[in-house]
């Protein structure tokens, strides 16, 4: 049976299609193409291009398909964005996460994964060295991450109604590629803003080389796409398998790495010397976010495999081939 993948276009989303179709698992995706790349998923996958705000073409599709449960990757994700635009994120996030539960409640569609974010924590009131679990309470900064945690009780008040079987899956700092064409081709995170100022001939900027941490720079946990990619494969089995239930369950390392750790770590994969220049402190940045992961280990037995090198020289081959 097919596994429905929204936002399946996105760099996220095609690395989830990649490894379910390595796993001999069929895919169908729905991707309005806002920030996806439709050649990210090889032809043999079906792309059908609408918006989750548009209610008809979701009907209509899960009466043409008997889909075995739906991964909703679909979102809209820039922070900056989402202060200046509150409601039209709560439209996308929100609304539309909506119109896909109330069609798949119709339908009797009960396995469901959802792609939360560690953003549903906000600055969690923990000293620097503590790990963040499932259980700290959830307090976003951003309408991000307030769209996020209103997804969250979505999800859980669908599996109380509907007895569904969903697991939000806490996603902390994502980066990297599986292959070179999956790679995140926008400039919003650390990796690939330091990778364009190179590119440009300027240096990076760190903002606040006086946090608590191991070298005052701040920390945080980055997981690999492809790490990322198969917990979804996992959930996916946990899911079908399990009584009706709702879990959220963090994906990270469980260890940080600080903005300097990761400025050398591209210094030696790019072969560039990168001499920072320090900045003031940004609002809401808080010392340390890293992932407690055993819920995962546990629940899903699963772990991250690949680390901080593998990261940046994936992500190093992907920035090439996309912006050469
Ligand atoms: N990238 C990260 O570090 C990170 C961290 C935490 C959580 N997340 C979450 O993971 C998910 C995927 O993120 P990504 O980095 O792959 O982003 P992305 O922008 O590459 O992917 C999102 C995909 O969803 C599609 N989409 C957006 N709105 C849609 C709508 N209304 N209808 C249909 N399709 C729509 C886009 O076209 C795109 O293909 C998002 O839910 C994001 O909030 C990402």
């Amino acid at each position: 049976m097919t596994w429905l993948i929204t936002g399946g276009a996105g760099y996220i989303g095609a690395h989830v299609v990649s490894q379910a179709a390595n796993s001999g698992l069929k895919t169908f995706v729905v991707d309005d193409l806002s920030t996806g790349i439709s050649t990210r998923l090889k032809s043999e996958i079906e792309l059908r291009k609408f918006s989750l705000q548009d209610t008809s073409s979701l009907q209509a599709l899960f009466q043409e398909h008997d889909f075995e449960g739906v991964v909703h990757i679909a979102a809209k994700k820039r922070v900056g964005e989402s202060v200046e635009r509150p409601d039209y994120y709560w439209q996308e996030n929100v609304v539309g996460y909506q119109n896909l539960l109330g069609v798949m409640a119709k339908h009797d569609v009960k396995n469901l994964v959802f792609s939360s974010s560690a953003a549903v924590y906000g600055e969690p009131n923990e000293s620097s060295d503590s790990l963040i679990s499932e259980s700290t309470m959830c307090s976003p900064i951003n309408p991000y991450g307030e769209t996020k945690l209103e997804c969250e009780r979505l999800s859980e008040a669908f599996s109380g109604e509907t007895g569904a079987k969903v697991i939000s899956l806490r996603y902390f700092n994502v980066a990297g590629a599986g292959r070179p064409d999956l790679g995140d081709q926008y400039i919003f995170n650390l990796i690939p803003i330091v990778f364009d100022a190179l590119d440009r001939g300027q240096q990076p900027q760190v903002f606040g080389n006086d946090y608590e941490t191991i070298d005052g720079t701040c920390v945080r946990d980055y997981v690999h796409v492809q790490d990322l990619a198969k917990a979804h494969m996992d959930a996916m089995e946990h899911v079908v398998t399990a009584q009706p239930f709702y879990l959220p369950i963090n994906i990270g390392t469980g260890y940080g790495a600080s903005v300097a750790q990761v400025l050398a770590m591209i210094s030696e994969v790019t072969g560039q010397k990168i001499d920072p220049i320090v900045a003031p402190r940004r609002q809401g940045d808080p010392a340390s976010l890293v992932a407690d992961v055993s819920r995962a280990a546990e629940i899903l037995n699963w772990n991250s495999e690949q680390g901080l090198r593998e990261i940046v020289s994936s992500a190093w081959d992907a920035w090439q081939l996309s912006h050469k």
